[in-house]
């Protein structure tokens, strides 16, 4: 299997992200795609600049809400579909920010506020374009303009973390020039993590060689398979809160805290990291569901965090749901999901079992088992002939649901 290069190996460790959609649309509520699903011709489209003031978006409060909720990226639409940039395209087009109310470069404010918050910022840039005319009828300078664009992202924002495209599937038969932009990005940028949104039917497909990550929009990542590949690419998987990925004043179709754990924990189990999407407002304001949402999630985070971001799969399984991660602290991490509560079963709503647990896969002698949460030590049993492994699963305290619990094991050197 191929080694990962070190700045991919870093992309992995940081785990879980936060997706940001944010653009025109978001002022009509009705997700980011609302212009062409709606046939909104581009001049009546184009009037949503006139209003956009951004009054509302604080760059360093979300990157501070980001770090609350236990991510360590944002991605954030420097541009999407509609082809309106957050950035100033110093010339290349007036359809930005800074022609607009707002009259700020909003991608410099985000890049500065994660900085702030130790976040690494990360752009979204769409390579479909509704707005410019060219994509349909003179590609070659569409491409020099996506091009330029992207140049100006990887040279005034400081080091970034990446870069997310996203529209390719739009014409999969055109000559995207890919070898050109990935090669500015790498000489602009050389850490900089590349990705290329396989999109919705073609989830975990490889890509151009340069291409860092796969995506898994909108899924279940699945186990990678990298026998035989020239290089080790890592996986993400990304994930709206609600129905959309633009805002929506009427989307009642929102996970739960409990669903948003156990996906961030099927990521991690994969390898996968996590991209959880939230749509800012029109005037560039987190949903109040939205942030306590996150808020919610970086509570069990605080208490789990030792093993989500520096752990790695290392082939141990369990039943159902459950796995086994290999630490780089030397420890091992097993997460339990469906767990019921300890205690009187006239007030608590069994979810699963308490009592046994049983992986394979566990190559190293165990020494101690415990929860991470409270530190309770478990019974154990190991049968390495039998590759068995198995500890006593006491319940959640009275007053607790943690949805996955995850014990850590300290091994015999
Ligand atoms: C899709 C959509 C887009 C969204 C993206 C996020 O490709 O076209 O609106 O930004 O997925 O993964």
């Amino acid at each position: 299997m191929p080694e990962a290069k070190p700045y991919i190996r870093e992309f992995e460790r940081l785990g879980f992200g936060m997706f940001i959609h944010w653009g025109l649309y978001s002022q009509m509520a009705r997700g980011e795609w609302i212009m062409k699903l709606q046939g909104i011709p581009r001049e009546e489209y184009r009037r949503l600049q006139n209003t956009f003031t951004a009054d509302d978006f604080d760059a360093r409060a979300i990157a501070r809400l980001a770090r609350r909720a236990g991510m360590k990226y944002i991605v954030l639409t420097a541009r999407h579909h509609e082809g309106f940039s957050l950035f100033d395209t110093k010339g290349l087009s007036d359809y930005d920010s800074v022609h607009s109310p707002a009259a700020r470069d909003l991608i410099a404010e985000f890049a500065e506020g994660c900085r702030a918050e130790g976040i690494v910022p990360f752009f979204y840039h769409t390579t479909l374009d509704w707005y410019q005319e060219n994509y349909k009828d003179d590609f070659d300078s569409y491409l020099r303009y996506l091009q330029q664009s992207v140049e100006l992202l990887c040279t005034h924002y400081g080091k970034i973390g990446g870069m997310w495209f996203d529209g390719n599937w739009d014409k999969p038969e055109a000559d995207w020039r890919e070898d050109e932009l990935y090669g500015m990005i790498r000489r602009m940028q050389p850490e900089a993590i590349i990705v290329n949104n396989s999109g919705l039917h073609r989830q975990g497909g490889y890509g151009h060689p340069e291409i860092d990550s796969v995506t898994f929009e909108q899924g279940r990542p699945q186990p990678m398979d990298r026998k035989g590949k020239s290089k080790y690419v890592a996986a993400e998987m990304c994930q709206t809160m609600g129905a959309f990925w633009g805002y929506s004043g009427s989307d009642f179709a929102f996970k739960s805290p409990k669903e948003l754990i156990e996906h961030l924990c099927a990521c991690r189990k994969v390898g996968a990291n996590y991209l959880l999407n939230i749509g800012l407002t029109g005037t560039g304001s987190v949903a109040k569901l939205q942030e306590a949402m996150l808020e919610t999630v970086g509570e069990w985070l605080r208490v789990f965090a030792p093993a989500v971001y520096a752990t790695t799969p290392c082939g141990i399984a369990g039943h159902g749901e459950d796995f086994g991660l290999a630490g780089e602290d030397g420890k091992l991490y097993f997460f339990v999901h469906r767990l019921s509560a300890a205690g009187d079963w006239n007030v608590t709503v069994p979810s699963g079992g308490v009592g046994p647990r049983t992986y394979t896969g566990v190559r190293k002698k165990i020494r101690s088992v415990r929860w991470l949460d409270n530190g309770e030590e478990l019974a154990f049993v190991q049968d390495a002939d039998k590759d068995l492994f198995s500890f006593q699963a006491t319940g959640y305290p009275y007053g607790i649901d943690y949805v996955v619990r995850v014990a850590v094991a300290v091994v015999e050197e």
